[in-house]
């Protein structure tokens, strides 16, 4: 009786370590994709969209009454272009996120001496922080846009090393990052987004050296990325609302069953291999995204250190409008603070989140170049919208009237007595549009993102996305048939195990 008793115990615990074991082997066996884009080597990031913070005007707000605006409209995170003491103080006991920056005149100094970097980090760093949350280090800016800045282009790993080691031996290389903010046209292509790749001239000598820290460390690559100028370059040819996050994801869904190459829909959206783009900002990141990976660095995540859309220009300069630009901003924040996994990050790299900092605060009437260059606040000097914005992204794009104009770009320049109200957005929907996809609503109740152009991503992220909530995985984790075993094994497994063990206590009873 003791004999039985044990061996049936025996039988009892071997055959539940094979099921518990099961599925953490097959998980063993999982595939080796997940290191590519290892959703723990990045810190979590909080869920608010940013700003640049530019002050090349002489009739904004002093630092103070700007940083209550940026209080006021629920920025979470501000981007400078310097470390201006009166910013960085004011910006104190803010709880706002911010990226400072090394101004590629003070490159040099810093690249070329470690005590010059020491003493800049105690009068740019340490004298602010930990009152003001400094997150990120910019050295530089735009460094590789123009041939005038070339001579800085050997300088400009020696200044993030810098930099970094300072940081390193004040314990606070894990805290405060450093990168650099990177113009677009870093890209020699980005069409197909696939094809991103990197201007030869760059590639080798000096982006592959800066993914190789920014992996390394766990920073970001930040890209300046505007839909505006590739759109406004070729208005021909690129459709406007492409652009602007209006193409209607449904649209197109007929077509692409084929598509294993580069085409463009009737309705304008980019079919790549087996992605498809419904905007041009997703696919300007992925190219960028093709770019890191053509040098080994697909494990380096993007960040968006500056986009948007100009209200006003130069006669003759098209679409920039305070309807379009209320349009792009609007919709960029909806999309890129979505708590929806299907909608976050891009065709390529689906449900990561993107840093987003909207260029600009203010209108800045100093900048030089065309009109539209005086024309990117969100903010009039006096500190009054130019047009009303949600940057919680709560409200949701679409409860905003769409404006008609934004199909037909007008001349410039823009009527900045446009009835401001007209804009104004109307109180937030009871319904969900996930009553569209009754199966999927898995938005977390806050939002109310109600785009339908923002279903970017193809029925397989959608039908993965669920998959994630059943596997209660980040949705960046490829699905694979070892994932879904690991998923439903237990659940075949169990049966088996009761008439195993049922058989067994039988046939051992027989033996008596
Ligand atoms: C270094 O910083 C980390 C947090 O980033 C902290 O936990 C640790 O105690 C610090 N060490 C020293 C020696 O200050
Ligand atoms: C702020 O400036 C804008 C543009 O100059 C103007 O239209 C608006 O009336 C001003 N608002 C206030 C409150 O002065
Ligand atoms: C928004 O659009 C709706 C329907 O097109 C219209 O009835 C309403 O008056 C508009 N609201 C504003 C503020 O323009």
């Amino acid at each position: 009786m003791m004999m039985r008793r044990r061996s049936l115990w025996s039988l009892v615990s071997l055959l539940c370590i094979m099921v518990c074991a099961t599925p953490a082997a097959i998980c063993q066996t999982g595939p080796q994709a997940e290191s590519v884009s290892d959703p723990g080597s990045y810190p979590v990031e909080a869920n608010t969209i940013g700003i640049n913070y530019g002050q090349v005007a002489d009739n904004l707000p002093t630092p103070q009454e700007a940083v209550l605006l940026i209080q006021s409209m629920k920025i979470g995170r501000v981007k400078l272009f310097d470390s201006d003491p009166a910013v960085m103080s004011a910006l104190a006991n803010t709880g706002l996120q911010v990226i400072s920056a090394l101004p590629n005149d003070g490159i040099s100094a810093v690249a070329s001496s470690s005590t010059t970097a020491e003493q800049w980090v105690q009068d740019n760093v340490l004298a602010y922080y930990p009152a003001t949350d400094i997150t990120t280090i910019h050295v530089g800016n735009e460094l590789w846009s123009q041939p005038g800045f070339q001579p800085l282009w050997d300088q400009l790993m020696p200044c993030i090393l810098n930099i970094h080691a300072s940081l390193t031996y004040h314990n606070l290389s894990q805290a405060i990052k450093v990168s650099t903010a990177v113009a677009f046209n870093a890209l020699a292509a980005s069409y197909p987004p696939s094809a991103g790749v990197f201007s030869e001239e760059i590639a080798v000598p000096y982006v592959q050296p800066l993914l190789q820290f920014l992996s390394e460390t766990h920073s970001y690559f930040y890209i300046n990325a505007y839909p505006y100028f590739a759109w406004a370059g070729d208005p021909a040819q690129i459709p406007l609302e492409y652009a602007l996050f209006e193409l209607d994801s449904s649209s197109s869904s007929s077509s692409s069953s084929t598509a294993s190459t580069t085409s463009v829909t009737a309705a304008g959206v980019v079919l790549d291999g087996h992605l498809k783009y419904y905007n041009m900002l997703d696919a300007q990141l992925d190219a960028v995204n093709a770019a890191m990976e053509q040098l080994g660095y697909g494990d380096v995540r993007v960040a968006i250190s500056e986009t948007g859309w100009p209200t006003a220009g130069d006669p003759g300069q098209l679409g920039c409008n305070i309807p379009n630009a209320a349009n792009y901003n609007r919709r960029l924040v909806t999309k890129m603070l979505s708590t929806s996994s299907s909608v976050l990050g891009t065709p390529s790299r689906p449900g990561i989140f993107i840093p987003t900092f909207i260029f600009a605060l203010f209108n800045e009437d100093l900048k030089p170049g065309p009109g539209t260059e005086r024309h990117w606040g969100l903010l009039y000097p006096n500190g009054t919208n130019v047009y009303s914005i949600d940057m919680t992204g709560q409200m949701g794009s679409f409860t905003f009237n769409s404006t008609s104009s934004s199909k037909a770009p007008n001349l410039t320049p823009a009527s900045r007595n446009n009835p401001l109200n007209d804009l104004d957005p109307p109180p937030p929907p009871a319904s969900s549009i996930f009553n569209q996809f009754p199966g999927f609503d898995i938005s977390c109740g806050s939002s109310t993102m109600s785009s339908r152009s923002f279903k970017t991503t193809t029925t397989f992220t959608t039908v993965r996305a669920a998959f994630n909530l059943l596997l209660q995985q980040p949705a960046n984790i490829p699905l694979t048939a070892a994932r879904l075993l690991e998923f439903f094994f237990p659940l075949l497994l169990l049966p088996l195990t009761i008439t195993a063990f049922l058989f067994l206590s039988i046939h051992l009873d027989s033996l008596q």
